[in-house]
């Protein structure tokens, strides 16, 4: 694949690696092509993954290398989308260049809707603002004055010997047209016919907005799209009801078929004969009396196959409501496109009214059969919406045939942003409080940043490849590798028997014995036979009532590691992590090593959100032993399934409330009990169930609590504690229980909430003192932006109380190096060390200190490193800026002591002068600093203490169209960068609340490995109207220049979507008559919205399945 043609051949690593099946985006490169008929040169964004190299012949390829580089410049895009804050981790930004590089080079003034079709097949992979900034880009929302216009010498020329060179087989709509040039097609030919004509051709664009991601579009060809005839090839429906016909050519000669629903089943006396092929396709006008649509529903908007899709069409006899033609084709049913042929047979000459949409309902459902045991999940809902198409179908062909229009809804975006600045006279060269670009914002989106993948190997360097658990719970009874000894390059097999000290701890690297769920890691290298002895397993924590929680979490950067040994039994690790000091403690027990003899290196890593705590410390034992056995570097990435599979989730997480209120709404007790699946192993555990107690609490005062939190043990992988450590599960539940006693007692939300929320000076049920005033003022402000109370249905405004940091001084203590944390060079440049972890939240940013008093560009940051800094804590907890900011400062102070003397001699010197003079005065220009850490210490036997420095509030409205989020950031560090943070982590919440759904086998397999199956927010999943305020005048004494802390708490924001939904569900129901003591589940998909909804059409389904 061209994808690993660059790294490998040419040494190219612009080009980033993300799922390795087209979901992600991140590996988007231009394909450019000459196209004979226009004579004009097309280029497209193409999935480099996917993308064979044969298939290259007559085009040009441009990387993100060729578009602009630091040297010698970079690409006006480049330029914008970094100055303007669109890159965060920048992992995937690469990427997301290459596509809005490709729209460009078509299109110099793209639409709207172009804009957002060209970013839609990459999805909203980090907590990243970068997807509202690329719109914002091209949409005028940025300063553009600020910025060069485009210089076209500086694009790439297509080589004029591939024009040349081309052979002419393009056809109108030839098979090789790709499904992005058939939809170019045919908006240029819709508004050139009578409409009447164009009825399929609107259902084919239509379907065309949706299918796939751009490059996606952009390679797939039609001609394989109809002969894959999956049940998922959402064309071939249309296709097959607007009666196309295939041109077909062999070397026997040329025929035509139909392609109708048996050449979709596959039908012998239907299909393509061996060595014939699709030439082109030829799809015909409608009539006048035609009625064609298409439908599709699919997890999320676009880039997610469909669940279901169908093609229908309908000829009347003219000037009547008579029947004469009906054809219905199902895609997402079967294995293959399944027709209603019968049922379409039996409604010819029937009136287009109520009583055919009964019987024609009864039919389908009859013919379409969807046994329960049916592959692909969500049978019922599958049924329902076999009837519901319909019902549209039906909807639609009505109001045609009253002549009544249809108009398109326009899509307005727009994306506001409030952000507090710098106060008055404050120096120019201090950047507290200024949006100062990201340090790596060029280099991310020149592809240069250096993620451990671009590594290049080192001589003689050995890839490393997992073995792992089939069965939920076994037991290893013996391991035979020679076998696998014997494959061509295999060096040799790493087992638990090659560590030489500690296997892991609670967690093992390799399985030693026993194994404990699907994908535990048995041993490395290749495939080997493994012999098992089944064992019985345990999967969920409650098997009778769903899980309120069930989702992975999703880091683009998959992990990866590597190490290099050297002289001296030294080795260095270079890994994708949050914490290096586990790292080497690791790797140093697992060898039986000293502590000094382990470099861990950690330049940035794209993306963690506390999924590089926990896991890449076992995948450092299981490289460094194998480096240690073979005494060769080891390099290890994992592949997006297996790290989807290995590396656990959030967890799981099961709650029942009790809860006594009074009648106007005031709670004054509950009892809370939650289950959290932990998985195989503790990993966090520990921690995470004690956080409970204080998360509950949420914004809400409870006069008498009992909260009690069980660890359950299952033979599912180790789950973890991801962004937020349990708050979005436990604020998730709590506001449940508010929408419960709203239903009961009748009352709008926002009341019980208001009567119940801490006032003024309050106590958190776990005795900690706090001021709700900020809670209030965000409160209120949120409460004015969208008009709240004119809205009647379908909104929801969730308020957020947010403990920053952890109980435990220990975790908040940050240590310089022993040798530097500051070097100021003799040329005044200066070089930054600090234990914070670069993760994309922008940390090397902030800590471009105001101390020192000089610009910007003085300042260098490199890695983060066990060679300078020892025994760091993790980054994590919404503290990594500001606890490694007091070491800087701290430093920062102590320097300045040294040169004091110097300054006070030469007032009226520079600061090259003051440290020339430093250096000839032999003063120290280096120095270390050090923060001991928030002074946090409750003890939760006996309920005393401190157990959180500070917290944070927010507050987020979301209804049908848009959100409004007011945050509490105090004075924020970089409102750029924390602007971005709020509206990356609440779309990530979006996804977490309403997307991202888990699925196991009954026998413990994971079903949902990689973006295909697992669906995270895109960009159409942006609210349409999507404001974010900063609280303005808030202080925080606590924190590093009066700021707070952004980094997991807006996340829980994103749960007001799911509650504006469940609101929505709840107004559907109260009309029907039905309970309103229906409890949804996160994620709440479209299935589980549908299926709560109860409608005409579940209640059809399930009343006709009884009667089977
Ligand atoms: C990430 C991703 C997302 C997707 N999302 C969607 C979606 O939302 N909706 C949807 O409908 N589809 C979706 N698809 C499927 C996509 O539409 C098909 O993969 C694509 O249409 C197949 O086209 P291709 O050119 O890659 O075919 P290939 O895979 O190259 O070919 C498929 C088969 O057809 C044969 N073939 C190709 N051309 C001809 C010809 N002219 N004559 C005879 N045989 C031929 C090939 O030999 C092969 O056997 C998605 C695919 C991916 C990878
Ligand atoms: S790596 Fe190619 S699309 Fe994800």
């Amino acid at each position: 694949m061209l994808k690993f043609f660059f790294f490998n051949a040419v040494h190219l690593s612009g080009t980033k690696y993300g799922c390795g099946v087209g979901g992600c985006g991140a590996c988007t490169v231009m394909i450019s092509t000459y196209d004979p008929v226009t004579k004009q040169i097309q280029h497209r964004p193409a999935n480099s993954c996917l993308f064979p190299i044969c298939s290259l012949h007559g085009a040009a390829v441009t990387t993100v290398e060729e578009v602009g580089s630091i040297k010698p410049r970079i690409h006006t895009i480049q330029e914008r989308l970094a100055k303007c804050n669109g890159s965060q981790c920048g992992f995937c930004t690469p990427g997301k260049v290459m596509s809005i590089y490709a729209l460009l080079r078509n299109h110099a003034e793209p639409s709207m809707e172009k804009i957002i079709a060209a970013l839609d097949g990459r999805f909203q992979t980090v907590n990243c603002k970068k997807y509202n900034k690329g719109i914002n880009i091209h949409s005028g929302l940025c300063n553009t004055e600020e910025f060069p216009p485009v210089d076209p010498t500086q694009e790439f020329i297509f080589p004029p010997e591939l024009i040349v060179g081309l052979i002419d087989f393009w056809l109108v709509i030839g098979a090789a047209c790709c499904l992005a040039q058939l939809r170019d097609i045919l908006m240029k030919a819709v508004p050139k016919l009578a409409e009447e004509k164009t009825k399929i051709y609107q259902a084919f664009l239509q379907h065309l907005r949706t299918l796939a991601g751009e490059q996606m579009r952009s390679m797939a060809s039609l001609g394989g799209h109809i002969v894959s005839r999956a049940s998922t090839r959402e064309l071939n429906p249309i296709s097959s009801v607007g009666k196309s016909v295939l041109n077909l050519a062999s070397e026997d000669g040329k025929r035509q078929i139909l392609l109708n629903d048996q050449f979709l089943a596959g039908c012998e006396h239907a299909d393509l004969k061996a060595k014939e092929v699709i030439v082109s396709v030829l799809i015909p006008y409608s009539m006048k009396d035609d009625f064609i649509s298409a439908f599709r529903q699919a997890e999320s908007q676009k880039n997610a196959l469909s669940i279901v899709n169908s093609g229908m069409r309908i000829l009347f006899s003219p000037g009547t409501d008579t029947i004469v033609d009906l054809s219905i084709l199902y895609g997402g049913i079967g294995s293959t496109i399944l027709s209603a042929r019968k049922s379409c047979e039996k409604l010819i000459g029937r009136q287009w009214n109520d009583q055919m949409l009964n019987e024609a309902c009864r039919l389908v459902l009859e013919e379409i059969f969807l046994p329960p045991s049916a592959l692909g999940r969500k049978v019922e809902y599958r049924r329902t919406l076999l009837v519901s198409f319909l019902f549209r179908f039906y909807l639609e062909v009505l109001h045609g045939l009253n002549q009544m229009v249809r108009t398109g809804q326009e899509l307005h975006t727009h994306i506001s942003v409030q952000a507090t600045i710098h106060t008055p006279g404050q120096p120019p060269q201090d950047p507290v409080g200024r949006p100062i670009m990201h340090q790596s914002g060029i280099k991310h989106t020149t592809g240069e940043e250096v993620y451990i993948d671009d590594i290049r190997p080192v001589d003689g360097e050995l890839s490393l490849a997992l073995v792992t658990n089939i069965k939920a719970h076994t037991k290893i009874m013996s391991i035979n590798a020679s076998e696998a000894l014997q494959v061509p390059g295999v060096v040799d097999v790493v087992t638990a028997r090659d560590v030489p000290g500690e296997n892991g701890k609670d967690e093992q690297a390799y399985a030693e014995d026993k194994v404990v769920c699907v994908g535990q890691i048995i041993c490395a290298v290749v495939a080997v036979k493994i012999v098992y002895e089944d064992l019985e397993p345990i999967l969920t924590i409650e098997v009778t009532i769903c899980l309120l929680f069930n989702n992975r979490f999703r880091i683009l950067e998959l992990e990866y590691l590597l190490d290099h040994r050297r002289e001296d039994k030294e080795m260095d690790v270079y890994v994708s992590t949050q914490h290096a000091t586990d790292v080497q403690e690791f790797v140093a027990s697992a060898l039986n090593l000293q502590y000094n003899k382990i470099m861990c290196h950690m330049k940035c890593v794209g993306g963690a959100f506390g999924g590089k705590i926990t896991k890449p410390l076992l995948f450092a034992v299981i490289a460094a032993v194998a480096a240690n056995k073979t005494g060769h570097a080891v390099c290890f990435a994992l592949e997006r399934n297996m790290d989807m599979l290995i590396t656990g989730r959030w967890h799981p997480f099961f709650g029942k409330y009790k809860v006594g209120f009074m009648n106007d709404g005031r709670i004054r007790a509950a009892d809370f009990q939650c289950y959290i699946n932990g998985g195989c192993t503790k990993d966090e555990f520990e921690s995470v169930s004690p956080s409970l107690i204080p998360l509950i609490g949420q914004c809400i005062y409870i006069l008498n609590l009992l909260v009690r939190g069980h660890a359950c043990k299952t033979n599912l992988p180790s789950n973890t504690a991801f962004r937020g450590f349990e708050f979005p599960q436990a604020g998730l539940f709590v506001e449940t229980c508010i929408v419960a006693v709203a239903t009961q007692t009748d009352l709008p939300h926002e009341k019980v909430r208001e009567i119940n929320m801490y006032k003024r000076v309050n106590l958190t049920s776990f005795k900690e003192k706090f001021d709700a005033e900020n809670l209030w003022k965000c409160w209120e402000e949120c409460l004015d932006k969208p008009d709240y109370y004119s809205k009647k249905k379908g909104i929801a405004i969730i308020p957020m109380k947010f403990s920053v940091g952890f109980n435990a001084t220990y975790f908040h203590q940050v240590t310089s190096s022993n040798q530097s944390l500051v070097h100021i060079y003799i040329d005044g440049s200066v070089l930054v060390t600090h234990g914070g972890i670069e993760l994309g939240q922008g940390i090397h940013t902030k800590m471009s200190h105001r101390e020192l008093k000089i610009p910007l560009s003085y300042i260098h940051l490199c890695e983060t490193s066990t060679t300078t800094v020892t025994s760091g804590k993790y980054t994590a907890g919404s503290t990594g800026t500001e606890i490694n900011a007091r070491a800087v400062q701290d430093v920062c102070q102590i320097l300045w002591k040294h040169l004091d003397p110097i300054q006070r001699d030469n007032p009226n010197g520079k600061w090259e002068d003051w440290i020339s003079e430093g250096h000839k005065q032999s003063t120290s220009l280096s120095a270390t600093g050090y923060f001991k850490g928030y002074v946090t210490n409750m003890n939760q036997d006996t309920e005393k203490g401190h157990a959180f420095p500070y917290f944070r509030f927010g507050v987020s409205c979301s209804e049908n169209i848009g959100t409004d989020i007011v945050m509490d950031a105090c004075f924020t560090i970089n409102p750029a960068i924390d602007i971005g943070q709020i509206e990356g982590a609440f779309i990530q919440g979006v996804g977490l609340y309403t997307l991202e759904e888990i699925f196991f086998s009954p026998e413990g397999e994971q079903l949902t490995l990689g973006p295909d199956t697992y669906k995270i927010p895109a960009i159409c999943d942006i609210p349409e109207q999507f404001c974010v305020y900063l609280l303005p005048n808030s202080c925080n004494s606590i924190a590093i220049y009066s700021s707070k802390g952004v980094g997991e708490a807006r996340f829980f924001l994103g749960s007001s979507v799911f509650f504006a939904i469940q609101d929505a569900v709840a107004a559907a129901r109260k009309e029907r008559g039905l309970p309103m003591d229906f409890t949804p589940n996160s994620p709440l998909t479209v299935e589980r919205i549908c299926m709560a909804c109860d409608d005409v059409f579940t209640e059809m389904v399930r009343l006709f399945s009884s009667l089977l």
